[in-house]
């Protein structure tokens, strides 16, 4: 028997609550919880007289099985995603507004489908006429890709029901979709739930490859329900600063690869073009050592990136509080690393101001670059270059010690090919590094 229950989900991070309150107790936004569609519970009975279907049990080793991946010929996009397009998966992707979404899906739809396979995008954004003079921008008018402007999810599947599934299916975006058999108005939780369902289900009946664009909200999380990020295959994440020209595109989530190898772009006049050998991009090219930088050897999957770290220090005279400002890394963690060096250092930041810059829209998160943050900021105060051509690696604990990190032997020599004569780091590393080969 069925019964229904009334339920309210939170429209900022979609957690469901069967009373209405005015601050949701997940992730304590106020007046966000909004009625939703009541969710229908059967109770269970086990028995194929109710209606129940036998479910199918297969061995787990069966070749002929196995989905084969479609690689786009894009290689950076491939490289991200592990190898290439899975038929019947779901993939998000996230990022800022105006960061490319749109340009490199568009770029990649017409891959495909000038390899002869059949490529679908459907904008819910820009009218078909937009995309088609960013088409012919990009140089892709001719590709054979079949284009609609639309934001009905029951139309699109409808049509699409009626055809050959393609190998590629691109919505942008799944926040403008909606579906009038879901209540509520299109962008809600349940409305951008239901249509990513009904799409994923489609996705996966018919071996297509889907590609859901996500908006972002303003701390870099996808807007709409967390659930999204649950209900498909893949989490990508497009990141980069606008005013900067390369876009890194990275998997925050990936069941078929894994998830610490990145593509880079840059954007061009001609949309996004690939960068083969990033491992130079992020320096800001200037050969004379500055009080301020520091040269950190990053590590992107496979790849070596070398990433400038820039400090500025401005000591205040009057009493105000000073100023704290990053840009591309974790500022709780400077908080951090500053307390570390005035308590175990001796040094004093507390009446300057301390600005953090990682060259080129480069967004560090790897903790071995605490030391080349922590050289910087030595070097900004005390207004003196570090070493020339040097590069800076580990990470720092709250009690002052450098700890080893991963691949240390890996990031000197990387570096060394790039001209870098001194390396400074924990020695456990490099000792680890090379004992784990
Ligand atoms: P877009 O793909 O529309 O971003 P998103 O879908 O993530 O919102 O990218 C738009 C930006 O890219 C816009 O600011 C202009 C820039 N751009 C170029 O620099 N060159 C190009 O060839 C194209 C098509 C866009
Ligand atoms: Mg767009």
């Amino acid at each position: 028997m069925a019964k229904t229950k009334r339920r309210y989900s939170c429209q900022a991070c979609g957690s469901v609550s069967h009373r209405w309150q005015g601050q949701c107790p997940d992730c304590a936004e106020w007046n966000t919880l909004v009625e939703d569609a009541p969710a229908t519970v059967f109770s269970m009975k086990h028995n194929l007289s109710d209606g129940g279907k036998l479910v199918e049990f297969a061995p787990l080793n069966r070749a002929d099985e196995l989905p084969q991946r479609k690689a786009t010929g894009i290689d950076e996009f491939d490289r991200a995603l592990g190898g290439g397009l899975v038929p019947g998966s779901a993939i998000l992707m996230g990022g800022d507004p105006g960061i490319g979404k749109s340009t490199l899906l568009l770029q990649v739809a017409a891959r495909i489908a000038r390899s002869g396979a059949e490529a679908v995008y459907v904008s819910g954004e820009e009218a078909a006429g937009q995309v088609r003079m960013r088409a012919s921008r990009l140089g892709l008018a001719d590709a054979p890709i079949k284009l609609a402007s639309a934001t009905s999810a029951r139309d699109i599947l409808t049509t699409l029901n009626g055809m050959a599934p393609p190998a590629l299916l691109v919505i942008d975006s799944i926040q403008t979709m909606h579906s009038d058999q879901i209540e509520g108005a299109p962008g809600t939780v349940s409305q951008v739930r239901g249509c990513a369902f009904e799409l994923i289900r489609y996705a996966k009946e018919n071996g297509v490859a889907l590609v859901l664009v996500g908006h972002v909200t303003k701390d870099g999380t996808i807007a709409g329900p967390r659930v999204l990020e649950h209900m498909v295959d893949v989490v990508m994440s497009f990141e980069g600063e606008r005013s900067h020209q390369y876009r890194i595109l990275r998997a925050l989530k990936n069941r078929f690869g894994a998830v610490d190898e990145i593509g880079v772009f840059a954007m061009a006049g001609q949309g996004l073009e690939e960068v083969r050998n990033p491992s130079t991009l992020f320096l800001s090219g200037s050969d004379e050592p500055l009080a301020g930088s520091a040269v950190f050897p990053a590590l992107e999957g496979t790849r070596p990136v070398l990433v400038e770290v820039q400090a500025l220090i401005v000591r205040l005279q009057s009493g105000a509080t000073p100023r704290r400002a990053v840009v591309g890394w974790d500022s709780s963690r400077l908080a951090m690393l500053l307390a570390v060096l005035e308590a175990r250092c001796g040094l004093s930041f507390s009446s300057a101001e301390v600005y953090l810059n990682i060259s080129g829209g480069y967004r560090l998160s790897d903790p071995a670059a605490d030391i080349a943050v922590a050289a910087a900021l030595v070097s900004a105060l005390a207004d003196k270059p570090l070493a020339s051509r040097s590069v800076w690696f580990g990470e720092i604990s709250l009690a002052g010690e450098v700890r080893p990190v991963a691949h240390g032997g890996l990031r000197l020599r990387e570096a060394g090919k790039l001209g870098f004569k001194h390396g400074f780091g924990p020695g456990e590393s490099a000792r680890a590094d090379r004992q784990s080969r």
